[in-house]
């Protein structure tokens, strides 16, 4: 068994609102972080995502439930679990006014931090976020990239064993974005950090994480690895061929699953009708085979044998996104 590093019980939240009402923000979450690993929340805006960070980090008193961090409880050993633990908000706060260093220094002072140390650890996470060059700039004169790499250095400033990022890729630009993705992997690999990390964006769960739990309204609906999560939907690829306005003998059908090793389903889907004007569109025909690359040739070599041309080949393997679309009937853009 691996050492848990963070273990959350039953943990809710129920908001109320000025008006009496009330929200379930998060609904009985169980979970254990395993330590040097990423895991991942992935799950659309308004799940609870934040919400669970906020009392798994001691800012905000859950409704029920109870975590620990290193065997000490968020709650009841606060100074003890929060030594342990570093929080990277989905809010930037930094002071606009002060450059990238002062900033650093003032939040360090504030978590006790001083002298050599202090400066000493300041200059490690100017280095670690690539900051350096820029460090006596201020902050309002950066990018929302670089403000961010300045948020996740105060994060990790007291050289924390842990730290949770919250959703610290939102509104950067792609390659912030792959900054930032190579710092939350460089943190576990050159440091065995363990690192909770949020995100609505399926793909860097799933580039990311040992483990990912997908939340939905709450709850989390389905946890484990990205191939475990995957096997829950079957394995099959999807491959698409758009093969003009012809349709497909029913022959073909039949070579294809009797033939290809792995084919399980064959569906055919005709041009949409068009008003008149436009260029009529492709029909497709959509093949859902184990190891699909590997098939692709002789499911080519028995299309064309028909006389079917063939437009393009799109091969979509299996991916988280249409995990949470089979568990919740929705995709995770919505
Ligand atoms: N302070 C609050 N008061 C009332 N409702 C809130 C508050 N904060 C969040 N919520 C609601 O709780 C739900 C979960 O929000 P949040 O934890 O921010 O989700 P996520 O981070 O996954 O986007 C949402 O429906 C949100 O509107
Ligand atoms: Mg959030």
């Amino acid at each position: 068994m691996p050492d848990v590093m963070v273990e959350v019980r039953g943990l809710a939240k129920t908001y109320r609102r000025a008006d009496g009402s009330e929200v379930q923000a998060v609904r009985g979450i169980d979970l254990d972080i395993y330590k040097g690993e990423i895991f991942s929340m992935l799950g659309p805006n308004g799940a609870g995502k934040t919400t669970t960070i906020s009392m798994i980090s001691g800012l905000l008193a859950p409704t029920a439930g109870r975590a620990t961090i290193g065997g000490f409880s968020i709650t009841t050993q606060g100074m003890q679990a929060k030594k342990l633990l570093g929080v990277v908000p989905q809010e930037i706060a930094l002071y606009p006014t002060l450059s990238a260093r002062q900033n650093l220094e003032f939040f360090g002072r504030m978590y006790g931090m001083g002298g050599r140390e202090l400066q000493k650890n300041v200059d490690e996470v100017l280095d670690f976020t690539d900051l350096k060059e820029r460090q006596k700039d201020r902050v309002e004169t950066f990018s929302g990239g670089m403000k961010r790499r300045v948020n996740i250095g105060v994060g990790l400033l007291h050289k924390p064993q842990l730290v949770y990022m919250d959703e610290p890729t939102v509104g950067v630009d792609p390659q912030s974005r792959r900054r930032i993705l190579d710092t939350v992997i460089r943190l576990r690999e050159e440091r065995q950090m363990t690192v909770l990390y949020t995100t609505h964006l399926m793909e860097e769960a799933q580039e990311l994480s040992n483990r990912v739990g997908i939340v939905d309204h709450g709850q989390m609906i389905a946890l484990g690895t990205v191939g475990e999560l995957i096997q829950k939907v079957g394995e099959d690829d999807r491959l698409i061929l758009n093969i003009g306005e012809q349709s497909v003998p029913d022959s073909v059908r039949t070579r294809l699953l009797q033939e290809v090793p792995g084919v399980s389903t064959i569906e055919f889907a005709p041009p949409p009708p068009t008003n008149g004007n436009e260029h009529p569109a492709n029909s497709q025909l959509t093949i859902l085979a184990q190891r699909g690359r590997r098939a692709l040739p002789v499911i080519i070599q028995i299309v064309n044998e028909a006389r079917i041309d063939i437009l393009s080949v799109e091969v979509r393997e299996p991916d988280l996104e249409a995990v949470f679309l089979q568990l919740t009937g929705r995709a995770l853009r919505d």
